[in-house]
């Protein structure tokens, strides 16, 4: 799909629908909305004085113009009340509504820009957050039907109608923007949906090569051998029970060459597959193990996008890579391991496994004279009980460096909550034998999970970001459809683009 910004008047375009936007509770619309309802000799406001429109975020109403305009068909979609009204409602109902359209068979398109008006948003963000949610909405993943339905309704062309042509650079630069985001994003759900027997860590470094090639990035693999020199015994112990070989992707954007300190590290767990080890899981919803990867694929996505975005600091992404399965070779519970920094952890569960490959990666990242970490990693199933499907959660042990992240976050529309990480819990993680346990107990498993990881980041800034509730989505809503959610890719791009701008 095509979005491009294009100067007219929304009521002179000839498409198969235009969508026009209603705030909630206003009667009588203004702008582009009320010229097409003047054009339609006043339908729109007869449907809301009839309460069949309410503006609320998200409504959809259909009228066909008969005649009245070029187009055959309006969509009137909610914005919600004006009070709540920010780039994440644009990109939530941009997403309904061109989902909509295709629904509706529209091959061609129009929209005017939700927010640019009295919405108060400048021309420019509007249209990156059109972008993004008309592409995260419209994500399918129909690789694996045998049947090729070569008529599936496709929305290929959706034009931004601007009457102003004076605002058109503004929205095109948006629109690009939204476009290299999203598509990071979506590179991120393909990898998370494709199946485990695919995406396995071989897989998965040679998506990263394919990555750094197409965009000009540097990357490196480390294999078997090399871990087994540098003393990653953490991951090196999980990988163990796989026949699958452990890779360890590293993909290197150099922003900012002549000040090598101007740095980010972004870590991201990559258990292709996650059985639980020697620990098994219980068979109900195991499948959504093979997502256990988000986070590997979150940084290989934000790389994508931050290599042609192009801000002004070195960025390195790391992606420990395994899967965590209960073979013959496999590490058993009471095993005592050693990372790279030295540390030795008893295990206490092997399906507490991200932790262990994670404490080398920061270890790695911590010998690569990174300053700054953030990790993703679906590391705990409590963070979904504390949190459900509607936050990220978030540690730290340096406060400046969580609210950048946060803010990055929120403006992606990508929530994140923070939560603490007093000393006192870390006597959950004693263990009787090794430097640290891998698991706390019941209480506050998000928390220990952060704490062990706390080992390895040692005295360099590091957020934590636990997405194990929000890397997938049961149900289409907004932009997010069924499958991986992509998050969060975005987060993590607009971080390296407040960093370095
Ligand atoms: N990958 C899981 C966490 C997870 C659960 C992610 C559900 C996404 C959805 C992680 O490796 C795990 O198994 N964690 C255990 C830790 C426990 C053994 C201390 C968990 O959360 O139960
Ligand atoms: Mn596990
Ligand atoms: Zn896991």
């Amino acid at each position: 799909m095509e979005i491009k910004a294009v100067a007219a008047s929304i009521t002179e375009v000839p498409f198969g629908a235009v969508v026009v936007n209603l705030f909630e509770g206003v009667k009588e619309p203004g702008g582009a909305t009320g010229a097409v309802d003047e054009a339609l000799d006043g339908a729109i406001t007869s449907l809301i004085a009839d309460g069949e429109i309410k503006g609320k975020k998200g409504e959809l109403t259909l009228i066909h113009t008969l005649g009245k305009l070029p187009s055959a068909r309006v969509v009137i979609v909610g914005l919600g009340k004006q009070a709540d009204f920010n780039a994440e409602v644009v990109r939530e109902v941009t997403a309904s509504s061109s989902r909509y359209l295709r629904k509706l068979g529209i091959a061609k398109g129009a929209t005017i820009t939700h927010g640019a008006g009295i919405g108060g948003l400048d021309p420019e963000a509007s249209a990156q957050a059109m972008a993004e949610g008309a592409y995260l909405g419209l994500y399918t993943f129909k690789k694996y039907f045998s049947k090729k339905d070569d008529d599936a309704k496709t929305l290929d062309e959706f034009h931004l109608v601007e009457q102003d042509a004076a605002k058109l650079p503004a929205l095109q630069a948006g629109i690009e923007r939204g476009r290299i985001v999203a598509e990071a994003a979506l590179l991120a759900r393909d990898l998370v949906n494709e199946p485990a027997s695919v995406m396995t860590p071989t897989k998965m470094s040679e998506v990263a090569q394919e990555v750094a090639q197409q965009h000009g990035l540097e990357v490196e693999i480390l294999d078997t051998q090399r871990m087994e020199e540098l003393g990653m015994g953490m991951l090196l112990a999980v990988a163990k029970g796989s026949h699958q070989p452990p890779k360890m992707i590293v993909l290197r954007y150099l922003g900012d060459p002549d000040n090598a300190d101007n740095n980010l590290g972004l870590v991201g767990k990559g258990i292709t597959f996650d059985s639980g080890g020697i620990s098994l899981k219980s068979a109900g919803g195991m499948w959504e193990m093979k997502g256990d990867m988000s986070g590997a694929a979150s940084v290989i996505g934000a790389m994508q996008a931050i290599a042609q975005l192009k801000p002004r600091l070195n960025v390195t992404a790391i992606a420990p890579c395994t899967e965590n399965m209960p073979g013959g070779s496999a590490q058993r519970p009471g095993d005592v391991i050693k990372a790279m920094n030295g540390k030795t952890a008893e295990v206490d569960n092997t399906d507490a496994e991200g932790r262990l490959i994670l404490a080398d990666a920061l270890s790695y990242a911590r010998s690569l004279n990174l300053k700054r970490l953030v990790d993703v990693a679906t590391l705990t199933g409590a963070i979904s009980i504390a949190l459900g499907d509607q936050a990220i959660g978030g540690f730290t042990n340096n406060q400046a460096l969580y609210e950048k992240v946060a803010e990055a976050g929120a403006k992606a529309g990508e929530r994140i909550w923070q939560l603490p990480m007093y000393p006192e819990y870390k006597d959950q993680i004693k263990s009787d034998i090794a430097d640290v346990k891998n698991t706390g107990g019941r209480g506050a498993g998000s928390i220990t999970a952060a704490l062990f990881l706390a080992e390895f980041s040692e005295d360099t800034p590091w957020v934590h970001l636990d997405i194990a509730g929000t890397f997938m989505s049961s149900k289409e809503k907004g932009y997010k459809v069924k499958g991986a959610t992509g998050t969060p890719v975005r987060t993590l791009v607009n971080l390296a683009l407040d960093l370095g701008g």
